[in-house]
């Protein structure tokens, strides 16, 4: 077990997507066995845009069922939901204060999202400095994101520095000392980390899944996911008019893997000599796309086949669900009360 925390993030959007699965959750698998792992079902960012309060609470109840069908372990690392720790939205009041509005206004998504929206909500502006408290909580130091998370975790970073050069002593004590030492000529003083550590990102390979059109992200709103617990048969419904390489026109045509969401998704899936197999294929016309798909679906099926079973089962024992959602949140807050009874008393606060 390393020294470094991870803190991770998922919205509550029903079921899990091949994106979210490649891009994040699979290395969360990984990662639990690794560090001591925090993995949040974001209730509380969900909110932002509209929603019906029943199918939240559907849609959360069925992200915890894919996690852990996905092999989220609750034996190896704390996994709850975000409204059930109230200091998530306290200490995201606090980093309020310490946040400027420019920052927030230059987020990406913060930009696509408010072109979305005809009036635009307060929450949605402020939804990066709620995922720095729930990231800055655990004094957590590598966060497993995807791709386009990276923006929001720079911003979490400026956050820690910004609240460690107001209220923490001995980071302006090193602050000052190595610039100090800098104008001296002798730069070697030793990092202060600060009260709240700056965390960063943990990519995974497949850092950005594109979507069934082949050209946007993979991502529920767009409306273009493969569902991790999906059916055989609705995946190929699926796969089978998805999007390849756009150059082969006729099955005679060679194509160019490297340009082909298929290929990539082999990547994911598929053992090496087969990706070198299709790589072949593809580029002397040897296969259609159609046979190229069959043999992503052997090796999708072969991955998922056992998370569906667990999820089905997983759907038959709520109790169990809730009870392990339980038992992380009180976990989750042991660790978080105490960062605020510190941040508090750091601050001046009661
Ligand atoms: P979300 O579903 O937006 O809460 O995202 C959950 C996690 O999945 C985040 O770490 C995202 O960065 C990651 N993610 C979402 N969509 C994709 C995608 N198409 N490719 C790679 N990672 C993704
Ligand atoms: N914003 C993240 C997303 O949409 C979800 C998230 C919220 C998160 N809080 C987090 C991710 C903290 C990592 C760490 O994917």
């Amino acid at each position: 077990m390393s020294q470094s925390r991870i803190f991770s993030g998922i919205q509550p959007s029903g079921e899990l997507h091949l994106g979210n699965y490649l891009g994040a959750v699979k290395n969360w698998v990984t990662l639990q066995r690794q560090h001591e792992s925090f993995f949040c079902i974001v209730d509380y960012h969900a909110i932002t845009l509209p929603y019906e309060p029943e199918d939240l609470r559907r849609r959360t109840r069925e992200m915890a069922v894919s996690l852990l069908a996905a092999g989220v372990d609750p034996s190896a690392c704390t996994l709850f939901v975000q409204s059930a720790v109230p200091e998530h939205t306290e200490l995201a009041w606090i980093f309020n204060t310490v946040t400027p509005l420019g920052e927030l206004e230059r987020q990406t998504q913060f930009k696509e999202k408010s072109a979305r929206q005809e009036s635009i909500l307060a929450g949605i502006l402020n939804y990066p400095v709620l995922q720095a408290a729930d990231i800055l909580l655990y004094k957590a130091d590598l966060v497993p994101v995807g791709e386009d998370q990276v923006q929001h975790l720079e911003l979490s970073r400026e956050i820690a520095r910004r609240w460690n050069a107001r209220f923490d002593p001995g980071y302006r004590a090193a602050v000052e000392a190595r610039s100090a030492a800098t104008q001296g000529g002798d730069a070697d003083t030793a990092e202060h980390t600060g009260f709240f550590p700056e965390p960063k990102p943990l990519l995974t390979p497949t850092r950005r899944i594109m979507g069934l059109d082949g050209r946007t992200k993979m991502s529920k709103s767009l409306g273009n996911t493969i569902g991790l617990l999906e059916e055989s048969k609705d995946i190929w419904d699926k796969l089978r008019p998805a999007m390849t390489d756009p150059a082969r026109v006729r099955r005679t045509d060679p194509g160019t893997p490297e340009v082909c969401n298929i290929y990539h998704l082999h990547k994911a899936f598929s053992p090496p000599p087969t990706v070198e197999h299709v790589a072949v294929q593809c580029s002397t016309a040897g296969w259609g796309c159609i046979d190229c798909k069959k043999v992503l679906l052997e090796s999708i099926d072969r991955e998922l086949v056992p998370i569906r079973a667990r999820a089905r089962e997983l759907r038959a024992d709520q109790t169990t669900v809730q009870r392990t959602l339980a038992d992380g949140a009180v976990r989750a807050r042991e660790v978080a009360s105490a960062t605020m009874v510190e941040t508090k008393n750091l601050m001046g606060l009661s």
